[in-house]
């Protein structure tokens, strides 16, 4: 006797067959390919279809998959992804209370380079220094990604900016739009807040034991709430037209691990001229806020361990290698 198959095994398979074929496929050709009976196939297609899949039946010529629907599926994720290393395994949540807080316990259980979790919407998303990430359904990309990178925790930063770079060529190649980062790693559009990027570590004495990325980028949001309306966007409000988010997931996973396997093997330098060239920090007066310390100055640069230069008031050159940027005020320093 075999065992009964639960009705989402077999549901890849069924996907699969449907994506493959040129016109419809019948239940009985779905049913001898796969090694199921006609009500099991039936029950499969009704379960996709659930997930928002758009399947056409008819009695007499079977099955045709019209549509998929704009959800990040661990199916659709995979299909057509070209990573080698970033290739999952895809957790994938309806609501879930932060992608960072479950990658963390996933990366603390053993989980592999690669782990990928996302959700379709967050009920505790998290931003750097303490803040909210606001996280309606359906709208945005909320993924946290794995990492176990062999390096001492003091190369962090570096991985952040990395991150940053993979996101600005993401959308660029997905939405045609080219986003700006604000130092570290805020991204930007048309000067509002487009996305953001939450870096966590676990570390064991001088090395790192395992890294969280998170990424919270506004996709489709067709607007903000009032207290986030003049300083947040979407690419959908940049654009004029919503995208679909499994491609920039996709995107931003492909850039991610070309950009991070010539971190680990060549070092950081190339990565941060590309960062430097999408920033629109460097050159402008600005305040730095470390809690209740604000530093003000010239940003001058970004040192190849990814700390900001600021030239302060007395011109002395001060290294900032965290905090909350806003635009500062009064004249360049030292000139
Ligand atoms: C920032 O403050 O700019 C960083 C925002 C990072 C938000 C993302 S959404 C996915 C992941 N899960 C979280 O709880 N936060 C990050």
């Amino acid at each position: 006797m075999t065992a009964a198959k639960s009705p989402d095994e077999g549901l890849a398979a069924v996907l699969h067959v449907l994506r493959d074929a040129a016109d419809a496929v019948s239940g009985e050709h779905l049913a001898t390919r796969l090694g199921l009976s006609r009500a099991a196939v039936w029950k499969r297609v009704h379960r996709l279809k659930a997930q928002g899949y758009v399947i056409e039946g008819s009695p007499r010529r079977g099955y045709r998959l019209l549509a998929v629907p704009d959800k990040l599926l661990p199916e659709e994720v995979l299909q057509g992804l070209e990573t080698r290393v970033f290739t999952g395994p895809v957790h994938y949540f309806e609501t879930l209370d932060s992608t960072n807080d479950l990658a963390k316990a996933l990366a603390a259980q053993g989980a592999p380079e690669g782990t990928v979790v996302v959700a379709e919407t967050q009920t505790r998303g998290r931003g750097r220094l303490g803040r909210e990430w606001d996280s309606p359904p359906a709208a945005g990309l909320y993924v946290s990604l794995v990492l176990r990178p062999m390096l001492p925790p003091m190369e962090l930063p570096q991985i952040t900016l990395t991150t940053a770079v993979a996101v600005v060529r993401a959308v660029r190649r997905v939405a045609g739009l080219a986003p700006r980062i604000k130092w570290p790693n805020d991204l930007l559009l048309n000067g509002k807040k487009l996305g953001g990027i939450l870096t966590e570590m676990e570390t064991e004495s001088d090395r790192i034991r395992h890294v969280v990325v998170g990424l919270g980028l506004n996709v489709n949001n067709p607007g903000f709430a009032l207290d986030l309306a003049a300083t947040a966007t979407s690419l959908a409000l940049a654009a004029g037209r919503t995208f679909f988010r499994v491609h920039l997931l996709q995107a931003w996973l492909e850039e991610f691990e070309e950009l991070y396997n010539r971190f680990l093997h060549q070092g950081f330098a190339g990565i941060l001229e590309e960062w430097k060239g999408f920033t629109e920090t460097l050159g402008k007066m600005v305040t730095v806020r470390q809690g209740p310390r604000e530093i003000s100055g010239l940003a001058l640069d970004v040192a190849p361990d990814g700390a900001l230069l600021l030239r302060v008031a007395n011109g002395e050159i001060v290294r900032v290698t965290s905090g909350e940027i806003t635009p500062g005020s009064g004249a360049e320093p030292g000139v």
